[in-house]
């Protein structure tokens, strides 16, 4: 049986057609934060699935895992590490690649944010192909951390990034079409 929770925090996602292009349905997370017990909850079910599990660092990935991270990561006494945009981080960084419907992008992590032997959960508030998600696992892989799970708020399944995790566990509360 479903968490009661559940079926409020999807009532609270908004979605928008055709943003940020036609045939686009954009779930968007910004009025789910406007709910306040909803915005609770979501954090609770977190916390609640990974307390006590020895994780040492929470990844959020940019921009919205940066939303939900923060506070996954103080409740559960794991550090937060951002997974940036190129560019935006001012020091030694180590990047990943991965590719778009278009071309490819990249994210960056901090050198020295983490050490090899840690256990991290990595966060974003969507997984649709996966792609992000992937670079981001393969990013903490690279410097010997465990990449214990990753999760998400919304998983839009019709897109199979699921799929492209491979065995890597994933969590989410909501799943979209
Ligand atoms: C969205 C979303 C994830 C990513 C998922 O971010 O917040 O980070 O796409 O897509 P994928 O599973 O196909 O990789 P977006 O590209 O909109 O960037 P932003 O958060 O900086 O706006």
């Amino acid at each position: 049986v479903e968490d009661p929770r559940i079926a409020k925090i999807a009532k609270a996602i908004r979605v928008i057609p055709d943003f940020p292009k036609p045939g686009i349905l954009f779930q968007d997370i910004t009025t789910l934060l406007l709910d306040t017990k909803a915005f609770r909850d979501t954090i609770d079910l977190f916390v609640e699935r990974y307390r006590g599990k020895d994780i040492t660092v929470v990844a959020g990935i940019e921009a919205r895992g940066f939303i939900f991270g923060p506070p996954i990561a103080l409740a559960i006494g794991a550090k937060f590490v951002p997974m940036r945009k190129p560019k935006k981080l001012p020091g030694e960084v180590i990047s990943e690649e991965y590719s778009l419907e278009y071309g490819t992008d990249k994210i960056e992590m901090h050198v020295g944010a983490v050490e090899a032997g840690e256990r991290a959960l990595v966060i974003d508030d969507l997984i649709a192909t996966g792609g992000t998600l992937c670079a981001a696992i393969r990013l903490l892989e690279r410097v010997g951390v465990d990449v214990v799970e990753c999760a998400c708020v919304i998983e839009l399944h019709g897109l199979k990034g699921r799929e492209r995790l491979g065995d890597k566990p994933l969590f989410v509360l909501v799943n979209a079409a």
